[in-house]
């Protein structure tokens, strides 16, 4: 069951490729420059119509919220609020029936998502379901939606759920941005010819899995680490931080780059290991003036860098590359060596993966 792999969570991430590709096959049309999401064709005029999109998730779900925040912004010029369902249904929200809701979630069946798009639906809002488990109650309860078929997950900790949602997402994004006319025809060609390829550069991003063991093996008994991004990923160092604390039960946190200088720099010395996405595209200059700071104050410093990279090389300690792509599509590339890292140190320390202490697959108590 496990395919010869010794833990769900490993057999998950290596399905990554295949499971994106399940997300956009029959919906990614790239020779005819289509994308078919009938949940949203149906609805088109709802998103059209929309003053904005509030999207409502927990955990990794919220975190692949984040990230469509900055695609759905940046694409298809839609203002974007990103909330905790749990915070959203509790704090008497405004909401008006332009407002269009779009609830992720794997397992369709968190307590707080699903109390949130009822909350919403009571106001008039349309909503929108971003679910992998079909049938589920946030399937049904939704208005709409659309599957990921990323394949049933087992493994506690999310993995391949998170990538297929941000793949799904994209792919909503450039509909609606297609449909709005914010994006040039030659963008959009760019952006589905490039998306195609994620998978066959997910596999190669899995290359790297051996070094990646040996950068595990070094850090596996660090009391914290930091992880640092910016603009689209900003949302995969939250993540990668949440893998492992999950897992490994080491205390992690995820910050946007910039804000180190605001108060989490005085954390760092020579016992703080700092993994920094540090990708080609999207404040590059600014994000290697931040590993600056960290290496002057003795950080250690874990970089996820684009192939062939140079600059970062020469003041890491370590570097792990990933394939180029466009800006927007790097998410689903830089998570991978995160979820790997967080596999090998919670493999190390002996910890049970699959099923960490504390949690459940599906959170359906609120
Ligand atoms: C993290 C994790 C949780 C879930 C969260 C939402 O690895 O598994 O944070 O992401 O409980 O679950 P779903 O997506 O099923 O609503």
């Amino acid at each position: 069951e496990k395919g010869g792999y010794e833990h769900f969570m490993l057999k998950e991430i290596y399905e990554q490729p295949l499971a994106i590709k399940d997300t956009y096959r029959g919906r990614l049309l790239v020779e005819e420059g289509i994308i078919k999401l009938s949940g949203v064709e149906d609805n088109m005029k709802r998103f059209l119509n929309a003053d904005r999109i509030i999207i409502v998730a927990c955990g990794t779900s919220w975190h692949a919220g984040l990230v469509a925040e900055y695609i759905f912004e940046d694409l298809a010029r839609i203002p974007v609020e990103v909330e905790y369902a749990s915070e959203f249904r509790y704090r008497n929200p405004v909401i008006t029936e332009k407002d269009v809701v779009i609830s992720i979630s794997q397992s369709g069946e968190t307590a707080d998502t699903l109390a949130a798009i009822k909350l919403a639906k009571s106001k008039g809002a349309f909503v929108f379901g971003v679910c992998n488990v079909v049938g589920s109650s946030i399937a049904r309860e939704t208005d709409a939606g659309a599957y990921t078929h990323a394949g049933p997950e087992i493994g506690v900790a999310s993995t391949k759920a998170f990538t297929t949602q941000i793949t799904l997402l994209t792919m909503m994004a450039l509909r609606l941005a297609r449909a709005k006319g914010t994006i040039s025809s030659s963008d959009y060609r760019r952006q589905l010819q490039e998306l195609e390829l994620i998978p066959e550069k997910v596999k190669e991003a899995l290359k790297a899995d051996k070094h990646i063991q040996s950068i595990a093996e070094t850090y596996k008994d660090s009391r914290n680490m930091l992880y640092l991004g910016r603009g689209y990923n900003f949302p995969v160092a939250l993540e990668g931080a949440l893998k492992l604390k999950e897992i490994s039960y080491i205390h992690a946190e995820g910050y946007p780059a910039a804000e180190m200088k605001h108060g989490p720099i005085a954390l760092i010395d020579e016992n703080m290991p700092v993994i920094v996405i540090a990708t080609k595209k999207g404040h590059y200059e600014k994000v290697v003036s931040n590993i600056q700071e960290i290496k002057s104050r003795k950080g250690k410093i874990i970089g996820i860098v684009t192939q062939g990279d140079v600059s970062v090389r020469e003041l890491a300690d370590h570097v792990i590359e990933v394939p180029e792509t466009l800006e927007n599509l790097s998410p689903l590339l830089t998570t991978i060596p995160l979820q790997l890292l967080s596999y090998h140190i919670a493999v190390m320390l002996g910890k049970n993966v699959d099923q960490p202490r504390n949690l459940a697959k599906s959170v359906t108590v609120e």
